[in-house]
């Protein structure tokens, strides 16, 4: 059952989102060289609980920090650390959630540290570009296989993977609820979308294959061919005419 959520608990997520939302704001300048990922999250949790919110990763499935820092190969689920130092060229993806008056927020984005290659450019644009594609497919009486659709077809125009063994999926009273949101399906399939449905849609492209392997860290996912990865996200409430993007920043 996909859940409805009524105006007033939209408003809700949007505070969260929105919390989560300025805080990826806030950490993309201090994505420079030298910064260890603990930094990153050390900052991400102190401005979480200043902005009023509770951080949702923290303690989920053991989870053991705030935010995901996942570099390069590191497709997501990178667990911070203080030993682990940002450099030049790095690709580096941020993901947090944030919770509000028991209700969720979640988005993910991908950025450069210093001069990155053409194809870390490349792919941070195509993977940016297929979050907005599918998003212009969300409104009331489209079919979620249209939305999953338009991220594996913009992937495939320029040559790059969609990974399979992690999704988007609802969001609401909980950080994950149904439906699962595959990045890859047949426009015209699946459930149908409702006003009210809340959606966190997170695409995550590789440069070359896409299959996964789990570091021994047990959470740390990356591309089994070492090839580069990226990932972006936002939830999104679906509306008469299409989609409220509550994770943007004001
Ligand atoms: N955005 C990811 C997701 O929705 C992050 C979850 S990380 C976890 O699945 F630590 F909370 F598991
Ligand atoms: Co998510």
């Amino acid at each position: 059952m996909i859940e409805i959520k009524t105006p007033a608990e939209i408003e809700s997520m949007r505070r969260a989102s929105r919390v989560v939302a300025e805080v990826l704001l806030q950490l993309k300048p201090l994505v420079k060289p030298g910064v260890s990922t603990a930094e990153l999250d050390a900052f991400a949790e102190r401005r979480v609980r200043e902005l009023g919110a509770a951080p949702a990763f923290l303690g989920y499935r053991g989870y053991p920090a705030t935010l995901c820092v996942s570099i390069n190969e590191e497709i997501v689920h990178g667990i911070p650390s203080p030993k682990r130092f940002v450099k030049a060229g790095d690709i580096v993806s941020l993901d947090m959630g944030a919770v509000v008056d028991g209700f969720y927020g979640d988005a993910a984005v991908t950025v450069a540290a210093g001069e990155v290659s053409g194809g870390a450019r490349r792919l941070m644009e195509v993977t940016r570009a297929s979050l907005e594609r599918a998003l212009s497919k969300v409104r009331a009486g489209a079919r979620l296989g249209d939305v999953c659709h338009a991220v594996e077809e913009h992937a495939a125009a320029n040559g790059m993977s969609v990974v399979r063994e992690f999704t988007g999926h609802g969001i609401g009273r909980r950080l994950h609820e149904e439906p699962s949101i595959p990045n890859y399906g047949r426009a015209g399939s699946g459930p149908l979308l409702k006003t009210g449905m809340t959606l966190a849609i997170e695409p995550m492209l590789c440069l070359g294959r896409a299959d996964v392997v789990v570091k021994n860290d047990g959470w740390t996912a990356v591309s089994a061919d070492g090839s580069l990865a990226a990932h972006y996200e936002h939830t999104v409430a679906v509306t008469e005419d299409g989609c409220d993007v509550l994770s943007r920043a004001d």
